[in-house]
């Protein structure tokens, strides 16, 4: 029968104490490495997910709602009502002429958390203009709007989505376009509106409707009556650009 000297006992239970230690300080970097693998993999896949518009869970369903050529006394204070009631924040790219007579409409928007952007002061089409005349367009409707909210707007919806890189460098603005247009202003179908905006929805959107119409105005609310009920959230047009 082999026996072990008390000195071997000692020796083996040293070396059960140091492998214990390496095999649980092994176990906690492999822990490690592996949960930094699986974040940097959910990182990338949500990162392509969000450009491709697959959405993987309920924060990254984003979506901006915008609003052209108001504000309207009518229908943007339907609208507004509308909003609030649905806790929803909008983006607005206002016409500088509408304005005058409907600051308080202007002044609610901005009090309740939209975002109010330039929409040129004739709704013109930039690049037909000179430099010079262009800029006037949009100096004159930042003037307009921080005349009403006391702060200047930061982004520009040039009409028809016609702009030039030097006029911007000019104006230090930046551009915001859309990505769903369903062209609610040529028609009074309020189905087909809600419809082609919902049927082809994806994460990260920015939807143009225009508030001036009491049809884009009722479609808009439908939009995201349908959108929330399947997990969307909106978010001023911002949040999507600097995402
Ligand atoms: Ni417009």
């Amino acid at each position: 029968m082999y026996r072990f000297s008390k000195g071997m006992i000692k020796k083996k239970k040293h070396y059960n104490y140091i492998n214990k230690i390496i095999i649980g300080v092994g176990s906690i970097i492999i822990m490690a490495i592996l949960t930094l693998v699986i974040f940097v993999q959910k990182a990338q896949a949500d990162k392509q997910n969000i450009q491709s518009g697959i959405c993987t869970d309920t924060t990254e369903r984003c979506v901006a709602i915008t609003f052209d050529d108001g504000p309207n006394p009518k229908s943007t204070q339907r609208l507004l009502d509308g909003l609030k009631e649905r806790n929803v924040k909008a983006t607005f790219f206002l016409v500088g002429k509408n304005i005058e007579g409907n600051e308080d409409v202007i002044k609610r928007m901005y009090e309740e958390g939209h975002l109010i952007g330039n929409h040129t002061y004739t709704h013109v089409q930039l690049d037909t203009l000179n430099v010079n005349m262009a800029k006037s367009e949009i100096i004159q409707t930042n003037e307009k709007i921080t005349e009403v909210i006391g702060e200047c707007p930061k982004y520009i919806r040039p009409p028809f989505g016609a702009y030039s890189d030097k006029l911007l460098s000019e104006i230090n603005m930046m551009p915001m376009l859309w990505s769903v247009d369903p062209e609610d202003w040529a028609t009074k179908d309020i189905r087909g509106i809600v419809n082609k905006v919902t049927k082809n929805i994806k994460c990260g959107d920015i939807i143009l409707l225009h508030d001036i119409y009491d049809t884009s105005v009722e479609a808009a609310l439908e939009i995201i009556d349908i959108l929330q009920s399947q997990g969307y959230v909106f978010v001023t047009a911002d949040q999507i650009l600097l995402d």
